[in-house]
């Protein structure tokens, strides 16, 4: 006789690899509010992100029409939710692409060789990189728009 594995327990080993959207929702939300807790209290912790700039148009800062925490934490959560599957989607077509596509591969990988650093500024400076993503996104677009 076959083994069955009750339902149950198939669902409860699932529970236990992966977070509900409950829980990462609470993930989400108290990192976001930690974070913004410990740079309330240490000002000079000062980083280059969405997070700060939102911090640094805070409304008690006495700026007009600034972001309660609230506020700060709900933007936040939007951007993660916008940018996570967005993107992951856009990069595996594109290496998709790439694999199918050896001599742009090549191409590309050449161009990325020769770039001065990582830095956002050298990476926008990439045209081939910049056409082959717009390429990508053109023929498989994560997502549409109404
Ligand atoms: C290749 C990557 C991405 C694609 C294809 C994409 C696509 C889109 C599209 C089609 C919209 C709807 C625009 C509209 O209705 O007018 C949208 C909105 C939005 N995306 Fe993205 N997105 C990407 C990356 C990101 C990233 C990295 C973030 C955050 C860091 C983000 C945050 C958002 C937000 C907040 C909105 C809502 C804007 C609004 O309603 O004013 N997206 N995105």
């Amino acid at each position: 006789m076959p083994h069955h594995v009750p339902i149950c327990n198939i669902y409860h080993e699932f529970s236990q690899k992966f977070m509900t959207a409950g829980q990462l929702t609470n993930l989400i939300i108290d990192s976001v509010s930690k974070a913004i807790s410990e740079r309330r209290k240490n000002p000079e912790i000062k980083s280059k992100n969405f997070l700060q700039l939102m911090l640094d148009h805070r409304e008690d800062d006495g700026i007009v029409a600034g972001l309660s925490d609230e506020e700060i934490v709900a933007n936040a959560y939007l951007f993660i939710l916008g940018g996570y599957e967005s993107t992951a989607t856009s990069l595996a077509y594109t290496f998709y692409l790439l694999v199918t596509h050896p001599e742009i591969q090549e191409k590309l990988y050449q161009e990325i060789k020769k770039a001065e650093d990582d830095r956002y500024i050298a990476v926008q400076s990439l045209q081939y990189l910049n056409q082959v993503l717009t390429e990508s996104l053109r023929l498989y677009p994560p997502s549409g728009m109404q």
